[in-house]
């Protein structure tokens, strides 16, 4: 049976399409909304507008270097939630647009569900740390399409407290990859920070936010130039915490569930910090972990097409009057 599959991303601020051919992913092609840089964040509303402008060039692109034509397409999917409601409705609507003129099936996917659908795979079951500008949660993961939430954040996202700890400090959004940048040259332990404790497997980064904010306010107070003679140091030290945050409750996890098998997906899990101390317990506690590729750290539609393959193989299809999600449950 062959399973030409296009899928569209558009949760949040990348318009992204890709083409996967019975399992394997022919390209994924992602346009990053630089717009968002001078707000400060994501404006919903200009996202809208950037994926209406964006969505036929992408789509375009990859059948382009797929080599396909439209009508060898079998299905095509797309993300139909979580995220932002306008963003989503770009890609839902288009996903439709095409699928009534091709005549093809349609298949919707649960953007979290898929962040984690990589090569190689862990084995079920197994566990996986999902960080985004919009989530951090731990997930049992018993089969691709089975999972449970064990842990999650009760306020803000670590992403969040990433691109706010560099918004502080004065630096561009999204702050969290130079951050890890500037880090990366610095001393973890320059400062110290204080966590939230949560009950269970549950985090709490709202709490270091505003200790950050302080911290910097009462330093600038003694140095106007604290910031920017310190900054290595500092980024060293409040990544170096947010991540020990992070990696304590997924050991508790494995602890908990017996479960070695350890994966990390979403925005936040292409920090170099995370990553290299994730290595390091993988060893302490013989985890196997599943890192993935820097390209798939970010949203992307090839996820989307990975997971909307094992739904074709079982023919799981939607009708056309599926309408996207803003909040998806697992
Ligand atoms: O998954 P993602 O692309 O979008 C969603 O939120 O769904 O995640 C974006 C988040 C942003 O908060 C960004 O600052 C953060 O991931 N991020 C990083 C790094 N790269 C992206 N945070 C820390 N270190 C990085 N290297
Ligand atoms: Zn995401």
């Amino acid at each position: 049976m062959s399973a030409v599959i296009l899928a569209i991303e558009s949760s949040c601020d990348e318009t992204s399409a890709a083409v996967i051919s019975n399992g394997k992913v022919l390209n994924n092609i992602i346009a990053t909304q630089a717009i968002h840089q001078k707000y400060g964040g994501v404006v919903p509303e200009l996202a809208s507008r950037e994926h209406q402008r964006n969505i036929v060039a992408v789509v375009h692109e990859a059948l382009k270097k797929s080599g396909l034509k439209k009508h060898d397409l079998d299905a095509i999917a797309f993300t139909r939630g979580p995220g932002l409601m306008g963003s989503l409705l770009v890609g839902v609507s288009f996903a439709k647009g095409l699928a009534i003129g091709l005549r093809k099936p349609l298949i919707e996917v649960n953007h979290m569900l898929s962040h984690f659908i990589e090569d190689p795979k862990p084995a079920f079951p197994f566990l996986c740390l999902t960080v985004s500008g919009g989530h951090t949660q731990i997930i049992l993961v018993r089969d691709y399409l089975e999972m449970e939430v064990i842990g999650e954040t009760q306020d803000d996202a670590v992403g969040e407290a990433f691109d706010k700890a560099a918004k502080i400090m004065g630096l561009p959004y999204p702050g969290g990859p130079l951050v890890d940048s500037y880090a990366q040259k610095g001393n973890p332990l320059a400062y110290k920070f204080s966590d939230t404790d949560m009950p269970g497997l549950d985090f709490s980064f709202s709490g270091i936010k505003t200790q950050f904010l302080y911290f910097i306010r009462d330093e600038k107070k003694k140095d106007e130039n604290f910031v920017e003679n310190n900054l290595n140091d500092i980024c060293a030290s409040i990544q170096h915490k947010l991540v020990q945050m992070l990696l304590k409750r997924l050991e508790q996890a494995s602890l908990k569930t017996g479960i070695k098998e350890i994966a990390i997906a979403g925005g936040v899990s292409a920090n170099s910090g995370l990553r290299n101390s994730l290595q390091a317990l993988a060893l302490k506690n013989a985890w196997n972990v599943y890192i993935p590729k820097l390209e798939y750290c970010t949203d992307n539609a090839a996820m989307i097409a990975m997971a909307a393959h094992y739904k074709y193989v079982k023919k799981e299809f939607v009708e056309l009057d599926v309408a996207p999600l803003a909040r998806m449950p697992i």
